[in-house]
This record gives C-alpha cells, structure tokens and sequence, in this order.
C-alpha cells in the first residue's frame, strides 16, 4: 500500500491534500471485491459511478440505472472499505425534476448504502437540488463538462467547452459549486488548459478525467484502466493491465482442463 499521512479520506482531508498540493487518486468501483482491493492499495477516492450501467449492465448510455441498483452496487462497495471516501452518482432522473426530489434520492443512497457523499452532474440548472442536500448535511461533489447524463442532448461524447462561451459558462458554474458548498468538482474531457485555470480559481479540489494533468487529481473507470474492454479506447485512458487478454487466456486454460479431465487432480479433491 501506498504510505499516506491519511487513515481514513474525508471532504476535510481532501481539501487538505490540494492546498498541500498532494494529487489525489480516485478510481470507480461497483462491487465488494475490487473496491476492496483498490482501498487496500491505496486509492483516496471510490466512486460508485453511474457508468455502471455501461459497465456493469451493458447499456449504451448511463440513463437506464436506477437509484435501487446504484444502492446495491454502493452498498456493496461500502461493506468492504476502511479508508478511501466513497461517493455515489445520483442517477439519472433522480435529482433533475425537483430539489425535494434529490434530496430523497441522496438521503436514500446514504442511509441504505452507508456511502459518505454524493455525486451529481450539472451546473446552474441543479443548483436548488445541490442547495437543498447540502443542507440536510450530505456533502456534494459536483460535475461539469463532458455530463454523459445529458448525452441526448449532447449528440456524442466529443471534448466538451472549447468553445469561449461554454468554457465561459463551465468557469461560472465551477465558481457556483465551490460558493454553495460543494466539496469538490469532476471535469470530464474538456481542454487541459480551461481545467488547469478552474483548478488554479477555486480553492476545493478538481478532478479530472481527460482533462489534463493541471488540476488537483485524476478518476478513471476501473474497469478501463485495468484493461477489460478491448473497444473503449479514448486518447484519456491509460490501461495499466490487459486483463481481457489475461482472463481471456485464464479461462481457455481452465476450459482446457476441465475438458482433458486434468482438473481437478489429486490434491485438488478430497
Ligand atoms: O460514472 C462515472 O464513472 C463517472 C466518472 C467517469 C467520473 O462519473
């Protein structure tokens, strides 16, 4: 594991870590086994993504989970963590019709999932529903740039805010997260250099995924940094394993075996 002057990650912690000017490491995670072995090693944050729809589910696109599957999935992950913080992504059409609303949703994922914040996407037009969760004392992470909850709107998910009025309006809600009391802000595929100026304007920590290295921290998919897609290929991502082509050669190996009769052996029964 990793040395780290922190037992347990905290909102409190992670503001500390960006005016120390320490990187932080934060990585999704949908089950008990793998957010165990990724706290173990070391990972400051867990996100319970909504990209386990894609992931997990095999959806095109991350609308179709739901706030029960996304419990589950927290829940799972929860059970198995000691130190990073682990946040959830509200899901989509769980926070965007009323203020009241999200917050039923993010009181539902943080007493049956035991989760310490939630995340969600959006600027201006989720300001009430961050406000009002906000105070009922749940810490908020928020979202901007490349918002996949909105790629209908969107069309592709293509860099987000090179344009001046978008990277303008990005800025703007940047600055209107941190002044309502987010604790800290994912900017998704958007210029290195628009990221590095938000990260430079606002005190609490920015996380970025393809967004450059100028800012306080970095979150990956597990799932594609470990290797598991073949497909899933975008300039971002550095794949730190090839587990398809390991477990790929694992399970022909184990189906060789089987089928020779040379598993189990001997000392493999009892
Ligand atoms: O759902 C997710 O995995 C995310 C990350 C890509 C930031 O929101």
């Amino acid at each position: 594991m990793i040395k780290s002057n922190y037992t347990r990650i905290t909102t409190k912690t992670l503001q500390e870590m960006k005016f120390n000017g320490e990187k932080i490491a934060m990585l999704t995670a949908y089950d008990f086994t793998l957010a165990g072995i990724i706290d173990q090693a070391g990972i400051d944050i867990i996100l319970v993504g909504d990209s386990a729809s894609n992931v997990m589910a095999g959806h095109e696109t991350t609308l179709p989970i739901t706030l029960d599957q996304m419990i589950y999935h927290a829940s799972s992950v929860v059970r198995s963590v000691q130190r990073a913080l682990v946040v959830v992504d509200l899901p989509f059409g769980t926070y965007q019709a009323d203020s009241k609303e999200a917050l039923r949703s993010a009181i539902r994922i943080m007493k049956e999932s035991g989760a310490h914040a939630v995340k969600l996407e959006g600027g201006k037009e989720v300001k009430d529903s961050i406000e009002r969760i906000l105070k009922a004392g749940i810490p908020v992470m928020g979202h901007l740039g490349l918002t996949p909850q909105s790629i209908y709107k969107f069309g592709s998910y293509t860099v987000r805010a090179k344009e001046e009025e978008e990277a303008a309006q990005l800025i703007e809600d940047a600055e209107l997260l941190q002044g309502i009391g987010c604790f800290g802000i994912v900017l998704e595929k958007i210029p290195a250099d628009l990221a590095a100026n938000v990260a430079a304007k606002i005190k609490i920590p920015v996380i970025g995924i393809g967004a450059g290295n100028k800012v306080d921290g970095q979150v990956l998919v597990l799932h594609d940094m470990l290797g598991m897609s073949k497909t899933f290929s975008p300039r971002f991502l550095r794949r730190y394993l090839d587990l398809n082509k390991n477990i790929s050669k694992a399970v022909e190996s184990y189906t060789i075996d089987v089928k020779s009769g040379d598993f189990p052996n001997n000392k493999e029964q009892y």
